[in-house]
């Protein structure tokens, strides 16, 4: 039976209603620096509810407070970051959409200022921190990095508990999806790249000791996690790093084999963003969609896939699906620009697909 854009999916017991997901979006919105959601994530994420999108997701929300990206990151390492979420989810899923959420540890690229403000590394006195990774080397930044941590065998398993405890809260906040991050160069990416990977323990050398951190991570969230609700997990297919021994998209294939073992239902395939030597192979980031195609072709278990990057209009997001090449069409700026993007897209399909009743007459 072929798919199309607006026929739903089952992950587990939990159905999409649509193909189309809100990727997560950083907002940088916390006002008091202290990772609660605010009316600005409400309203931002409830609107692409409103606007039909099958899954509304959540940006990277910190596990901890080291693992926030900047100052204003959300979090989800308290009961209160929980309480400030479980409305956003409430309305979400009162619209029909399924709530997911990303959780996220930022690694080497924590401590720096909102990309309107430079995205420049913050000192401890500035309002920055230590950031953790897996060796000391930072990021290359043109001004002086945050403090960094080679991570011991404890703040490993640190993360792995903070993880299972934001999984924990995440659901009793109301979300159905829990998205863990392995992507963009961020703590678990930069464990599973040996460009950034040196470690000579059990978590740096080979295909299996650079994935154990993301696997027990996903585990520790599945753990969590009820048997009925899906969990995503996000990687960069490659590194972009071809001269180097870098991640690549024939151990991406192999790493979403082993987590749909360990419990992953989807494997949402980004790309790059671990060090600035990467080499696109076209300006913008449509160049993914082929590897998010690759990994769904070549994969040896069911777990599904999703594609992201440039997905703009509904008829090439409906093509993926119709084609094959995703199960899960995943739109970021186009929701920026369209928070209705999901019902523009049901009328020029000819879909038949309700607005909200308030909006009968406008639609
Ligand atoms: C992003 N992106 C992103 N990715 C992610 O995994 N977690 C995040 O929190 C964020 N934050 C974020 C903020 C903003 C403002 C943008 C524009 C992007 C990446 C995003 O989810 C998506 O993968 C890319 O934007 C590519 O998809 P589009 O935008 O071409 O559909």
């Amino acid at each position: 039976m072929t798919a199309d854009l607006f026929s739903s999916l089952a992950l587990r017991e939990t159905e999409l209603p649509n193909r189309v997901m809100v990727s997560p979006m950083c907002q940088y919105s916390c006002e008091d620096r202290d990772g609660l959601a605010t009316e600005w994530h409400r309203v931002h994420l409830g609107s692409r509810a409103v606007g039909g999108a099958g899954v509304v997701m959540a940006e990277a929300t910190a596990v901890s407070p080291e693992g926030r990206i900047t100052p204003e990151d959300l979090g989800i390492w308290s009961d209160e970051h929980k309480e400030r979420l479980a409305p956003i989810a409430e309305f979400i899923a009162e619209q029909g959409s399924v709530p997911a959420i990303q959780l996220a540890h930022a690694g080497r690229k924590a401590s720096k200022s909102r990309p309107w403000e430079g995205s420049e590394p913050l000192q401890p006195d500035e309002g920055g921190w230590e950031v953790l990774a897996p060796n000391e080397d930072p990021w290359p930044y043109e001004n002086e990095s945050p403090p960094q941590k080679a991570m011991t065998q404890a703040d490993i398993e640190g993360v792995v508990e903070d993880y299972r405890a934001a999984a924990k809260r995440a659901l009793e906040a109301g979300f159905e999806v829990a998205e863990v991050h392995a992507a963009h160069g961020y703590l678990l990416h930069e464990f599973l790249s040996p460009v950034t990977n040196d470690r000579t323990d059990e978590y740096g050398g080979d295909f299996e000791n650079r994935t154990r951190l993301v696997r027990q991570v996903t585990e520790a969230v599945r753990d969590v996690w009820p048997d009925d609700n899906p969990v995503f997990v996000r990687i960069s297919g490659t590194d972009w790093l071809p001269e180097r021994e870098s991640w690549t998209i024939e151990q991406s294939v192999d790493l979403a084999d082993e987590l749909y073992e360990l419990g992953a239902d989807l494997i949402d395939v980004s790309s790059g963003m671990l060090h600035p030597d990467q080499q696109l192979p076209q300006e913008g980031s449509a160049s993914q969609l082929p590897l998010a195609a690759q990994v769904r072709e070549e994969r040896e278990t069911d777990i599904a896939v999703g594609a992201v990057g440039g997905i703009t209009d509904a008829e090439q997001a409906d093509e993926l699906i119709r084609e094959g090449d995703a199960d899960l069409a995943i739109v970021g700026r186009e929701h920026l620009r369209d928070p209705y993007f999901a019902l523009h897209a049901a009328a020029e399909l000819g879909e038949d697909v309700e607005p909200p009743v308030q909006y009968d007459r406008g639609f």
